[in-house]
């Protein structure tokens, strides 16, 4: 929201009263005074007018977690554990997922309760790049990695998919660089390869990484410069 707008919401009076008080540097932006009423503020900022709070900033949550094979991503489910029940903040209820894994897929997960940052993390025309590591019931075919970049048509869907990223690292084991993310998309593929998926996990999302010192089931926040990394394409991409 413009800060003039949260100020003439939040103490019932006009824009242009809002927009004056911001000119004569009556307002801060956490601790800084903001001349410009037309700057954005969201809930995780503390906005003060004459030193009195007119908004008080929420706790901004961004988690990654290293989900454990079993658990469901979802943060409410009658029948199955979810990942939410593996956390134990305080806040733990604001939060949403930054992007869905299988019950049977393990690896990194996002958790976050800021709304703007994760649509940008998912958005249709900033799609980064997820990695995942495949074990497949047979050996993989070699010529798959030709038919993962020229891309499958997904009858469901009616779209034929973005050109993947498929590296051999072993006679049953793989991995695969996505643009996207549909519906079981990479056991989708692999099925049109003649492989049924065995074991699922996925080890980054933009440049971030699944953190090496995370067992299975552990999270911890995410540090500031992992925030950024998550929006981030690698080079070459
Ligand atoms: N593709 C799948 O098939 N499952 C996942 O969990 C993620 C990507």
């Amino acid at each position: 929201m413009k800060l003039d707008r949260l100020i003439a919401k939040h103490r019932q009076m006009g824009r242009t009263a809002a927009l004056r008080a911001i000119a004569a540097r009556r307002v801060r932006v956490d601790g800084l005074a903001v001349a410009d009423g037309h700057a954005e503020v969201d809930r995780f900022s503390t906005v003060m007018l004459d030193e009195e709070p007119v908004q008080v900033a929420e706790r901004g949550l961004y988690l990654v977690m290293n989900k454990p094979v079993g658990w469901l991503s979802a943060t409410k489910d009658a029948r199955h554990a979810t990942v939410l029940d593996l956390i134990d903040d305080p806040d733990k209820q604001t939060l949403h997922l930054a992007g869905r894994l299988d019950r049977s897929t393990s690896g990194l997960l996002i958790l976050t309760n800021d709304g703007n940052w994760s649509k940008r993390l998912m958005a249709a025309d900033f799609k980064v790049p997820k990695v995942y590591r495949v074990e497949t019931d047979v050996p993989v075919p070699a010529d798959a990695v030709e038919a993962f970049e020229r891309g499958f048509y997904f009858h469901t869907e009616d779209i034929t998919t973005l050109p993947a990223k498929l590296e051999l690292l072993g006679e049953r084991l793989a991995r695969v660089t996505l643009h996207e993310g549909r519906y079981h998309q990479v056991k989708r593929m692999f099925h049109r390869v003649g492989c049924r998926v065995t074991a699922l996990h996925r080890e980054s999302v933009g440049e971030l990484c699944l953190p090496d010192d995370l067992k299975p089931g552990e999270w911890r926040p995410m540090t500031e410069e992992e925030i950024q990394l998550a929006e981030q394409s690698p080079r070459g991409f």
